[in-house]
């Protein structure tokens, strides 16, 4: 084990020397990188304290959502980007590169099985396009549907008997369960008096104990006592959405829940959902509302719509546990050990994991994972040519410049 670490640690330094060679800067990866202070925290005391406390055992060993809050915090300080035009810019620009390389995207189509043989080995997929079970069959079979749906769900149920299955499924905990609010305002940023910044609010500094008292209580009072919520104005960050949508704007909200509250619906359809579920949704989505209003007092009476999303229909991606970071973010999880098992390469063979599990939570997260994934595959360090691809784009933008 310990020559594993002295070789990551050799890694680590030749990763930052040429870091600095190539781009005449230091890396995030240097150890007391010099850098402003983001806008989320203005306190250097009270973040350095929160930092201190999310990453210390001591502190985290229950390793809640505070660890994932504290990396959050330490990844976000020098500001964040969004993608111009908004999320679905994202899907679009992959999808045509896929294709120009031969590469087809089906959409409604959803997986409902993983295709493997006797030998456990994986050949394809079943997929349900237009009320029928079409099988995909293929030589790589690549699951980005987090560790538990793909063993789980996806799988034959022989195979999770597999101890090496077994192994590879107790390293990860499922994550909490996400509610979400959509809401969408006939004003623009400026008369509701937004901006771009994430706001994170929470109602305890003590969140490992705020969050397990929360998650404990009665399914009937937990709406009335959310400790903590991440709202954000996505148009505020879109400089084409003035254009797109001129004289709007929109908020997202988001919350974690014991998907147990909603458990009572699970199996029910959304249309038949009836009444009181209705109710119950509305109460979570009415709270963190007014509390988003409490900071933003313009908001209340420009409101043209609110839409709120729970653990069980999280937009029919069916995430196991209603979790949308996948696996829990504790210490736990980023043992060495554990995320050395964690691996691309699963116990199946041809079936690689892609996305959040293998890397982390969030949009950087899973495009880590994919970056892995397609690096173990491919049997090629693709960060290398990412590397090199960045310098030789920098080189342009230079000349263009000259
Ligand atoms: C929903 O249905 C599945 C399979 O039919 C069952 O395993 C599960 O326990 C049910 N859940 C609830 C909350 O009734
Ligand atoms: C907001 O604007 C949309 C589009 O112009 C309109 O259909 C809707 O009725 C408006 N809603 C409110 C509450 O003003």
């Amino acid at each position: 084990m310990g020559w594993i670490l002295l070789f990551l640690e050799w890694l680590v330094d030749w990763a930052r020397g040429t870091y600095w060679y190539l781009f005449g800067r230091r890396s995030g990866l240097c150890k007391g990188t010099i850098s402003p202070l983001g806008p989320l925290v203005v306190d250097q005391n009270k973040k350095d304290r929160l930092l201190r406390k999310g990453t210390h055992t001591k502190y985290a060993v229950v390793g809640h959502p505070q660890t994932m809050d504290a990396l959050f915090l330490h990844h976000s300080k020098r500001g964040v980007y969004y993608p111009k035009g908004g999320a679905s810019e994202i899907p679009y620009h992959v999808i045509q590169v896929l294709e120009k390389h031969g590469g087809r995207v089906l959409v409604n189509a959803p997986v409902s099985s993983i295709l493997a043989d006797g030998k456990q080995s994986a050949y394809g997929v079943t997929v349900k396009a237009g009320g029928k079970d079409v099988e995909v069959l293929a030589p790589v079979t690549i699951s980005n549907a987090g560790v538990f749906t793909t063993f789980k769900k996806l799988l034959p149920p022989e195979f999770q008997a597999n101890p090496e299955v077994q192994g590879y499924l107790h390293t990860l905990k499922p994550g909490k369960g996400f509610f979400q609010v959509f809401a969408g305002f006939n004003a623009t940023m400026e008369e509701l008096g937004i901006s771009s910044t994430n706001i994170r609010l929470y109602k305890s500094n003590n969140m490992d104990e705020m969050m397990e008292e929360y998650f404990d209580s009665d399914k009937d009072i937990a709406p009335d006592n959310i400790p903590m919520m991440y709202v954000s104005f996505p148009s505020a960050k879109d400089p084409t959405s003035c254009t797109r949508f001129p004289g709007q704007s929109r908020m997202v909200i988001h919350t974690m829940v014991n998907p147990k509250w909603f458990e009572q619906w699970h199996n029910v359809s959304e249309p038949e959902r009836g009444e009181e579920y209705e109710k119950y949704k509305r109460r979570f989505a009415n709270h963190l509302f007014d509390w988003a209003c409490v900071h933003f007092p313009k908001l209340k009476e420009k409101l043209a719509m609110l839409h709120a999303v729970t653990p069980i229909n999280m937009h029919g991606l069916r995430a196991t546990y209603g979790s949308m970071l996948s696996a829990e973010h504790s210490l736990e999880r980023y043992q060495p050990l554990n995320i050395a098992m964690t691996r691309c390469n699963t116990p199946v063979k041809n079936l690689y994991l892609s996305g959040q599990d293998v890397f982390s939570g969030g949009y950087s997260g899973a495009l880590h994972g994919g970056l892995l994934c397609a690096s173990t595959v491919m049997d090629h360090c693709l960060y290398i040519d990412l590397l090199l691809q960045q310098k030789k784009l920098k080189r342009k933008v230079v000349k263009k410049v000259e």
